[in-house]
């Protein structure tokens, strides 16, 4: 499918999404959270894909925030609908039933860190900067920055950053852990389709649902969470790939999983 504001494109199992309107240094602007909407439910009918990894157009942003040009004349009301419309696109993005990379090859700031932390986990080019200065334009997060970045990093380090609106380095958002690795610009997606070629390798469902049983039991009380691992573990010795892996372990030779 064509888009006007996004790529999609496939390598193998892995697919990669690309937020592409570099004139904007890729601002997520309300066409743009359609199309990402869009590009991912086509993610979700195309099993072959195990891994997305979600980055930005060009070598200087990966997403410069909310689009402030379309923001600047909202009234209350659409800008109720245009955090709405955020949040329910970063939700597709969370919930998608595969591993989502964030790969940030630029800025990211306000909307762009708030979509890197939907995703599962983030790699970061030497360049990227983080933030989410929403203070300095006198508003503040309004696509999850103050509910997963706290989860994220703890209460005070997200205030400290929501609160100042300051930007950090990759390496200091290494060392805040927002941020999993660093590299240089010009290996990080060879280095980010290494980790999701890693990942795609592995069985499919097991993935799955340890992402499922991960970020449900990620807000239950320990009790409640391993009771829900349990049972998600028992799904696991439903599949082929179960048997498979186990009596690839034992042959000594690698599995050959399917995904069933
Ligand atoms: N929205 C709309 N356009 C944007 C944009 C944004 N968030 N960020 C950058 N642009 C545009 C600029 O207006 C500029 O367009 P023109 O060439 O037509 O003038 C173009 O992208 C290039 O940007 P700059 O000239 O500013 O580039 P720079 O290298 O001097 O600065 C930057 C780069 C530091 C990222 C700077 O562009 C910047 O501060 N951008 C805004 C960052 C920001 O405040 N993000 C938060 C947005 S609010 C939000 O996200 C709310 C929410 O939670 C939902």
């Amino acid at each position: 499918m064509e888009y006007k504001n996004i790529l999609l494109s496939t390598e193998g199992e892995i697919g990669i999404l690309t937020i592409n309107r570099p004139k904007a240094l890729n601002a997520l602007n309300i066409e743009t959270l359609q199309d990402i909407q869009m590009g991912i439910q086509e993610v979700k009918g195309n099993p072959a894909l195990k891994v997305l990894i979600l980055t930005g157009a060009g070598e200087k942003a990966f997403v410069a925030g909310a689009d402030i040009t379309e923001m600047r004349g909202m009234n209350s009301i659409e800008a109720l609908n245009f955090s709405r419309l955020g949040h329910l696109t970063l939700k597709m993005i969370q919930d998608l039933d595969r591993p989502v990379i964030a790969a940030v090859n630029g800025f990211a700031l306000g909307g762009g860190t708030e979509i890197a932390v939907a995703c599962d986990f983030i790699y970061a080019s030497e360049n990227a900067r983080f933030g989410v200065p929403e203070v300095t334009l006198g508003i503040f997060p309004g696509f999850g920055g103050t509910q997963r970045l706290p989860r994220l990093i703890g209460k005070g380090k997200a205030k400290e950053l929501i609160f100042s609106g300051k930007m950090v380095s990759a390496q200091e958002a290494f060392q805040m852990g927002i941020v999993n690795r660093v590299f240089p610009l010009a290996s990080l997606m060879e280095e980010t389709k290494k980790a999701a070629a890693q990942i795609a390798g592995n069985g499919a469902i097991g993935v799955r649902l340890a992402k499922m049983v991960i970020d449900a039991g990620f807000n239950l009380d320990l009790t409640e969470a391993c009771s829900l691992e349990s049972y998600a573990f028992s799904v696991g010795f439903t599949t082929e790939d179960q048997r498979e892996g186990m009596t690839a372990f034992i042959e000594k030779r690698k599995p050959n999983f399917k995904g069933k």
